[in-house]
């Protein structure tokens, strides 16, 4: 294949430079377009056939259903990995050695104190505001409480605002679920592990001793894991893009977890287990959801199912499924929901609306039932997507500051009026 593309427009054709990256995956390098055609731009609405960067971080290919985190394959790393070391790879581009974790997880520990000014936004919330506006407003206060931004071109100051935010996120996320449960906002203990504190920040009751259910805490590091990037996805590019601009880092995040929080992105995991419990109230009825997704005129979508890249199945659905049959049985749960998700499954493997646009369960379809087994609120179900998502938005972030890339800026095609006089009001 030649290395160049060529364009033509009217009389005139172009020349433009390909792009090939490691995996053989092939762009056309159009930085010059504007300035060599007199004006042609490109137009590609939610940017399905473009490009935003070179990312050394996450490997997706959709057609095979192949995720791979720093070359580490999705499969691999959850089932032998653990959440902290899969995120110092994210981060820093390699599994670290026991000695690297292990100061990873010190110096994370060292900052993981919240100004306890926090605690005064958190209670001005009303218990009802959904927690992932909650976590957003959370995580850009953290700025003024950290108001020295990151000089990324010093490694040791790049490495302290990571251990921070890594140190401080997990506290937000359980004082957020703790703010609508009425439970007091604690801390849990520098002695655990990064998972284990998590769970303990989360669901430690003030009057019992808390301990720790390895089952859960396995399923919550393995459901982290599988959260931990995805690389262009709406919300990396919202990290990357508000970055672009040289905004902070908990600036860029608080963005990230906004544009999470949508229903056709991270807010699906919550929107599918309505999804299931509205399909069981009204009899487990799936055929006529279905029927519901597949009319044009019913915005009802399969929530849970589709997605941009994978034309196949997400692989980390398949892990979820997996891990939902073993967490239910170990935890002893009957939860049938888990049947309704099965059925609705296998109907749409075999329906042709659903074939013909290779519509396959994503990460969302069974996470939630992982997530209420283990005794989470539905309305945190996102804010847990966003605490899996953070190294990989910090990896996104990272990689975009030190290539000094260009701030985000597209173009666009107008179609609104010529020019017109201005009238006077009693013109009008
Ligand atoms: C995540 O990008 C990432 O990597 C995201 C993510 C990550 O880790 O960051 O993987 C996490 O966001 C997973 C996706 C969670 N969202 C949902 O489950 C919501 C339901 N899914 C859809 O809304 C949809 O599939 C999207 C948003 C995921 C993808 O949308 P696209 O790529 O823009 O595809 P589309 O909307 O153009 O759909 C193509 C066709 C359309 O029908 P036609 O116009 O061709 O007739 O498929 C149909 C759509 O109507 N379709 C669905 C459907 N998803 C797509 N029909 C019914 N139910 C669905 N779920």
């Amino acid at each position: 294949m030649s290395n160049t593309a060529k364009l033509q427009i009217g009389d005139n054709s172009y020349e433009f430079p390909l792009v090939k990256g490691t995996e053989n995956e092939v762009a056309i390098n159009i930085k010059t377009l504007r300035g060599a055609t007199n004006g042609v731009i490109t137009i590609d609405p939610g940017f399905k056939n473009t490009g935003s960067c070179e990312s050394a971080i996450t490997f997706l290919d959709g057609e095979k259903g192949v995720l791979r985190y720093r070359g580490y394959s999705i499969e691999e790393l959850a089932d032998k990995g653990g959440f902290l070391e899969v995120a110092y790879a994210l981060i820093f581009g390699d599994l670290p050695t026991e000695e690297q974790l292990e100061k990873f997880h010190s110096d994370i520990k060292s900052k993981s104190l919240v100004d306890d000014d926090v605690k005064k936004i958190v209670d001005a919330f009303p218990k009802t505001a959904h927690p992932m506006g909650v976590l957003s407003s959370l995580t850009s206060a953290l700025t003024a409480f950290n108001p020295t931004s990151v000089n990324v071109d010093s490694e040791e100051d790049m490495y302290n605002s990571v251990v921070k935010i890594m140190g401080k996120f997990p506290v937000l996320v359980a004082w957020t679920m703790r703010k609508k449960q009425g439970l007091p906002l604690n801390y849990g203990s520098k002695s655990l592990g990064y998972v284990d504190n998590i769970l303990k920040m989360m669901f430690e009751q003030p009057n019992e001793d808390f301990k720790i259910n390895p089952i859960i805490k396995n399923a919550l590091d393995k459901l982290l894991i599988l959260h931990a990037d995805h690389e262009q996805n709406c919300s990396t590019s919202t990290v990357r893009i508000v970055g672009s601009s040289h905004a902070g880092l908990f600036a860029s995040l608080s963005a990230g977890i906004s544009a999470l929080w949508g229903p056709l992105h991270g807010g699906a995991n919550q929107a599918v287990l309505e999804m299931l419990e509205a399909i069981k109230e009204d009899g487990g009825d799936t055929k006529k959801y279905m029927a519901k997704a597949k009319d044009k005129n019913d915005p009802f979508r399969l929530m849970g199912f589709g997605h941009r890249v994978y034309k196949n199945f997400d692989p980390r659905a398949k892990i979820i499924k997996k891990a939902a049959d073993e967490v239910l049985k170990d935890l002893g749960v009957e939860d049938p929901i888990l049947e309704i998700a099965r059925g609705l499954e296998q109907e749409a493997l075999i329906d042709p609306y659903f074939v013909d646009r290779k519509l396959y369960p994503n990460v969302d379809f069974y996470s939630g039932i992982i997530y209420r087994a283990m005794g989470i609120p539905v309305e945190m179900f996102t804010v847990m997507f966003a605490l899996g998502r953070l190294p990989g938005w910090i990896a996104q972030w990272k990689e975009m500051r030190l290539k000094k890339e260009p701030i985000g800026r597209p173009r666009q095609i107008y179609t609104g009026e010529n020019h017109r006089d201005f009238l006077d009001i009693n013109k009008r």
